[in-house]
């Protein structure tokens, strides 16, 4: 392990049965807290941004936006919130996705994705992938090009990264 996934890993705090009984929570507000953590994440993650050659960074609501923001100004490019439905007041782009019970929705404004963009998706945590592939439809049907999806921890024994592997096509997917 790095001295970064050391430090990262360090300022990550279980919660057991949050938020509800059987989870286990992963909870980053030791490490925004810690701005020598905080620093080395976001740094990590705007070199993915420089690698993936991104023109554009987005951010999932809600932890993907104190995220997704700093990472965007540390690697020079325009920050984008994807967000819940209903929260956006301009023209939007809608996507349904599956919950394990039901469904949500995520919207973007339209005009903030054009085809000349790549698109780095940053968030805290992939689980099922649901939310992230959903943000990735978004941004193909915008008509903008995926540079990768980017998130400080993944929970690989729920598989998301096999789902997001369509959606992806070919563009990579860092965890932390
Ligand atoms: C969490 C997390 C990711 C998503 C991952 O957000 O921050 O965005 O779930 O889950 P998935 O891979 O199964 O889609 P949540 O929906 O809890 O929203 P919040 O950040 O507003 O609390």
């Amino acid at each position: 392990m790095t001295d970064i996934e050391e430090l990262l890993l360090s300022r990550i705090r279980d919660v057991a049965d949050y938020p509800e009984p059987g989870v286990m929570f992963k909870d980053i507000t030791p490490l925004l807290a810690d701005p020598a953590a905080f620093t080395a994440l976001t740094g990590a993650l705007a070199d993915v941004a420089a690698r993936t050659g991104a023109t554009k960074v987005v951010g999932l609501e809600a932890r993907g936006f104190i995220l997704g923001a700093p990472v965007a100004l540390r690697a020079g490019l325009g920050f984008i919130p994807v967000r819940k439905a209903g929260k956006l007041p301009g023209a939007t782009l809608r996507q349904a996705y599956d919950l394990e019970y039901g469904t949500a929705e995520i919207e973007v404004h339209a005009e903030d994705l054009t085809d000349g963009d790549r698109v780095l998706v940053v968030d805290d945590v992939l689980a099922t992938g649901g939310t992230a592939e959903a943000s990735l439809e978004l941004i193909r049907r915008a008509g903008a090009g995926v540079a990768g999806v980017a998130v400080l921890m993944e929970l690989a024994f729920l598989n998301g990264r096999v789902r997001l592997e369509p959606a992806l096509a070919g563009a990579p997917l860092e965890a932390l």
